[in-house]
């Protein structure tokens, strides 16, 4: 199979995701507009197929999502970055909520499938507007292309900016995941989502992302290796400044106010951090 096919394959994850968690969790009027014209059928094979190997999975997704939003409406409401940028956002809600929410921010999202298509959508939900939410298509891990597509599109490479990395650390290799933030300047922040090696997840446990991950890895042709990372990984690497890292665990506490089915942080298999950029 090609490499343009595997891409496009992955591109279906996107609807998959949506599938376990959609539209509920945000509160903009203009997500649920925008919930109204997806189609998420791409994602419905994997669906069923994921939902059998653990039928719970859909709190993952609700916890990473929930999660992410929280924080990334907390570091928009200090008021000093305005400038967001999702990478592989395929036909995430998350940049409308922002958009919608924060009215003076600028949105990019970049994905290598069906940004034309999103755009589209976009433009619908927010009627003429002079406010700018780019959706531009590019390979992620083709940094100069991504500096070149933002900057065309407005993005200011002095200014800090806001990195929200969700569902796509797994999917890259791991030099191609630090280049995200390396191209950002200093004091801009970066949510990002990963998977904890296999290793770090209890026994019983372990093999649900492991088969998960395999059946999608199958869908999208076999031929990919899973990125994984660490908190510990992740304050070795430089110019980055570990500032929070959220387990499942810590995570469904928070949302729920009980442990249900994450009791402890080696139950849960994704983590969530943010991270500072800073000089090397
Ligand atoms: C699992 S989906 C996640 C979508 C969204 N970030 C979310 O969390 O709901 C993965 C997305 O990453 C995109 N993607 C994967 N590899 C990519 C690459 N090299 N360049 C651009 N987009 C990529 C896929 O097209 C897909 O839309």
């Amino acid at each position: 199979m090609s490499a343009s096919n595997q891409t496009s394959q992955i591109a279906d994850t996107s609807a998959l995701v949506l599938l376990w968690c959609g539209a509920e969790i945000y509160e903009s009027s203009a997500v649920q507009r925008y919930a109204q014209m997806l189609d998420l059928s791409r994602g419905k094979k994997l669906f069923a197929v994921c939902n059998e190997i653990w039928p719970h999975y859909e709190s993952v997704i609700r916890f990473r999502k929930i999660c992410i939003q929280k924080e990334a409406k907390s570091i928009l409401s200090h008021g000093d970055i305005r400038q967001v940028i999702v990478p592989g956002a395929g036909f995430s809600m998350l940049g409308i909520e922002l958009f919608d929410l924060f009215s003076d921010i600028r949105v990019f999202e970049l994905d290598a499938y069906q940004m034309q298509e999103k755009q589209t959508i976009v433009n619908s939900v927010f009627g003429a507007t002079d406010r700018e939410f780019h959706c531009m298509t590019v390979d992620v891990s083709d940094i100069e292309e991504c500096r070149k597509c933002l900057t065309a599109a407005g993005w200011n490479c002095d200014e800090p900016s806001l990195m929200i990395i969700e569902g796509l650390t797994y999917y890259l290799p791991k030099d191609s995941v630090r280049s995200q933030w390396q191209y950002l300047p200093e004091k801009s922040k970066i949510i990002v989502e990963y998977l904890v090696p296999y290793e770090q997840v209890k026994v019983g446990r372990r093999d649900i992302p492991k088969q998960v991950f395999e059946v999608i890895m199958e869908y999208c042709s076999g031929a990919l290796d899973v990125s994984h990372w660490s908190e510990e990984e992740l304050k070795r690497e430089a110019g980055v400044r570990v500032e929070f890292c959220h387990s499942l665990s810590d995570i469904e506490g928070l949302i729920t106010g009980e442990s249900r089915f994450f009791t402890e942080r080696h139950e849960g298999w994704i983590e969530i951090a943010g991270l500072t950029r800073c000089s090397a």
